[in-house]
């Protein structure tokens, strides 16, 4: 198997860290009560999530059956169950905790603001209001383009409120991305900002989502957009609606509309190795189940606590763990708009003391970030109420580990390093901080009703230790993804094709299905899990997920291109770089027009997808290596990448000449 990232490092790991006498203690859940529900989970695995599913979500209408596997791999969870996202988030806390605060929210100039779930609530309605005044039904998708405010929260809760389904764009993504996504979705209603503010700029949002509108997206009605840096925008008022102005004028209270338990609730794209990213579709009810369980058996969650995770709405972790698990969870949430070295590096470490953060939740990049500038940063600010740290997005190397331990974590934190995907829903593989030691750069073991395994090229059960292989999910799981947008057929070929049938999988009258994750994966002695990277086409660039092909059709777009070839480069910082194989048409440029067409290039691609994409390197070169039959050698291409001597046998390439050349020497 083909793994982009390095794995010597993790496989020779070996130090364990226990929690402390103190945060067991107090932990909901200790090895013991860890254990039993294992136990539960594998006497009965149905089961076991039926009484999860009754504990944690509340439903308007019970369901009468766990698991509909008839059409399976396009299973239905808690059949004939309703209920509402936005009422597990909001309404339910209202009688215990309506005056605790909801959202603690920092913009990067500094400015605050909280809201308790009773005014959260009251925000939410009015909002879902504004959206039916607009038309918005049951069933309507809603493109949502907003920077990290609690509006983009609110927007979200307000689409779940009356059952639309939202398709949140981060907001550094391009025009084209946005008109992609818009029109995949034939979303009716934009919902976008004036601006945002990160790195200390602002973010023109309603500029861009104006060029995507000029690109296309035919099926939106109405932008509703949010006032929030106050500069000045186009506005076009026979499309245009001031947001604060409309949703002042409305009620507090909107009936909820109770969903289907698999009543979509939203559409996240994700990138994969081929094609443009996936429109991946969760459901509603197991879902909310995933999200609310997985928040307090990983965070430990409790009144009181200030729980941040770090990520922005615009990816899954936003959805799962800043608004729907920690909301229906019932704690506080911390959001921050900007980015973590505005106005220095220790902007995260001075948000965690004066907002009393309990938990911290980042990625593995920005803990490299932050260890690069320096130990005196989290020094200078009191971190005394923290109590348990965890990493997400991508495989943290022990180093980062061991220096989020000893420095923020001051020896004593447990650290939950989370493996999960868009397509997941919620964790599945993580330590739980009070019952099990962790080790450096191991996600541990899944969670009780995870299955997952670590299979061959043929789907056989890899018993042994000793050797790599795919990771697998051999039972379905309530967070599970329901399919991608309008595209059944790719569904069922990218994640379930390849292991049907395999020894490993779940028997349901349509065969034997195994979920394919597309990381690679090695398990310990003690069991634990290490997740080696990706086994596809797709990178991990600063925990953001990116397809080499859609890299290379952007490249390829530009009309001086002929051929382009991506692959991933390990980055100290970023986990991987974009590195780009470029074949022009005409001449090969050197000198100042390579340099000057170099520029051009990372332009262009920020332009077609975002600037997250934009490759560092760049070489040019006649040809691309090639295999007789026309393959491209990837494997090869990651090797000059990095720099490395090719060892390689390039003898059954059609042009073996042109190593050098890929190579920089000629
Ligand atoms: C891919 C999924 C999980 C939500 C954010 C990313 C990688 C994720 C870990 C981890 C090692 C990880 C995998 C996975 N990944 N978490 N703790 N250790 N790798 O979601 O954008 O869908 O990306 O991120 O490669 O497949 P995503």
């Amino acid at each position: 198997m083909s793994s982009n990232t390095n794995i010597q490092s993790v496989l020779t790991e070996n130090r364990a860290f226990a929690p402390s006498a103190e945060f067991v203690g107090q932990a909901q859940l200790n090895a013991d009560k860890l254990a039993a529900l294992h136990a539960a989970a594998q006497a009965d695995h149905l089961g076991f999530w039926a009484d999860l599913a009754r504990k944690e979500v509340a439903w308007q209408t019970p369901f009468t059956t766990v698991l509909d596997d008839a059409e399976a791999p396009n299973f239905k969870w808690f059949v004939d169950g309703r209920t509402n996202a936005s009422v597990n988030c909001l309404d339910r806390h209202l009688g215990a905790r309506g005056d605790q605060v909801a959202i603690r929210y920092e913009g990067e100039q500094g400015d605050t603001r909280t809201y308790t779930y009773k005014q959260l609530h009251a925000e939410v309605c009015k909002t879902a209001n504004a959206l039916k005044s607009l038309g918005v039904a049951k069933g309507d998708r809603v493109a949502i383009y907003m920077p990290m405010t609690a509006d983009a929260a609110i927007a979200m809760l307000a689409c779940a409120r009356i059952g639309a389904i939202h398709t949140v764009i981060f907001g550094g993504f391009s025009a084209s991305s946005i008109k992609d996504r818009v029109e995949d979705t034939q979303a009716k209603l934009l919902i976008t900002s004036d601006g945002g503010r990160r790195g200390g700029h602002i973010v023109e949002l309603k500029r861009t989502a104006d060029d995507a509108l000029a690109q296309g997206c035919a099926t939106i009605e109405k932008v509703l957009m949010f006032r929030r840096t106050g500069h000045d925008v186009p506005f076009n008022p026979a499309r245009d609606v001031w947001a604060n102005a409309l949703i002042e004028q409305q009620s507090t209270e909107c009936e909820p509309e109770w969903v289907e338990s698999e009543h979509p609730l939203f559409l996240l794209y994700t990138s994969g190795s081929t094609g443009k990213p996936k429109g991946i579709q969760h459901s509603t009810g197991g879902y909310m189940v995933g999200a609310t369980a997985t928040s307090k058996w990983v965070f430990d969650l409790r009144q009181g606590d200030v729980f941040w995770c770090t990520a922005d709405v615009g990816w899954v972790t936003g959805h799962s763990y800043v608004v729907y698990g920690p909301l229906s969870a019932g704690s506080t949430v911390m959001m921050y708009e900007g980015t973590p070295m505005v106005p220095d590096a220790g902007r995260f470490w001075k948000i965690c003391q004066d907002h009393g953060v309990t938990i911290f939740y980042t990625a593995p990049t920005a803990i490299r970030a932050l260890m690069k500038a320096g130990d005196q940063w989290p020094g200078q600010y009191d971190l005394s109420k923290l109590r348990l740290l965890g990493s997400v997005g991508e495989p943290i190397n022990p180093e980062a580990w061991m220096w989020y331990h000893r420095v923020v974590g001051k020896e004593k934190l447990p650290i939950v390093d989370t493996w999960w995907q868009t397509e997941t829903g919620t964790i599945m593989i993580s330590p739980i901080p009070g019952a099990i030691a962790t080790k450096p750069g191991s996600c541990t073991k899944p969670l009780p009703g995870i299955a997952v395994d670590i299979v061959d090229e043929g789907g056989n059960r890899i018993e042994g230790n000793d050797q790599g292989g795919y990771l697998v999910v051999t039972k379905p799981w309530p967070s599970m993804l329901r399919g991608i947008w309008g595209n059944p057929e790719r569904f069922v070929s990218t994640y379930w094709g390849q292991f049907k049938d395999a020894p490993a999988g779940y028997a349901t009258p349509t065969g034997k299905w195994t979920y394919l994750a597309g990381d690679g994966a090695h398990r310990d002695t003690d069991g634990y899990y290490w997740i080696m990277g990706r086994t596809d086409d797709v990178l991990n660039v600063s925990g953001h997920r990116l397809g080499t092909m859609e890299i290379e059709s952007a490249l390829v777009s530009h009309p001086r291109v002929a051929e382009a070839a991506v692959v991933g480069r390990p980055h100290e910082v970023k986990g991987e770089s974009v590195f780009a194989f470029v074949i022009c048409n005409g001449e090969r440029p050197t000198g100042a027009d390579a340099e000057a067409f170099t520029k051009e290039l990372r332009e262009h691609v920020a332009r077609e997808i975002g600037a997250l994409a934009k490759p560092d390197d760049i070489r040019f070169a006649d040809n691309l290596p090639k295999t007789r039959s026309g393959k491209i050698m990837r494997r090869l291409l990651r090797s000059i990448a990095k720099g490395e001597v090719i060892t390689q046998d390039t003898s059954t390439l059609e042009n073996p000449g042109i190593v050098d050349q890929l190579a920089g020497k000629a």
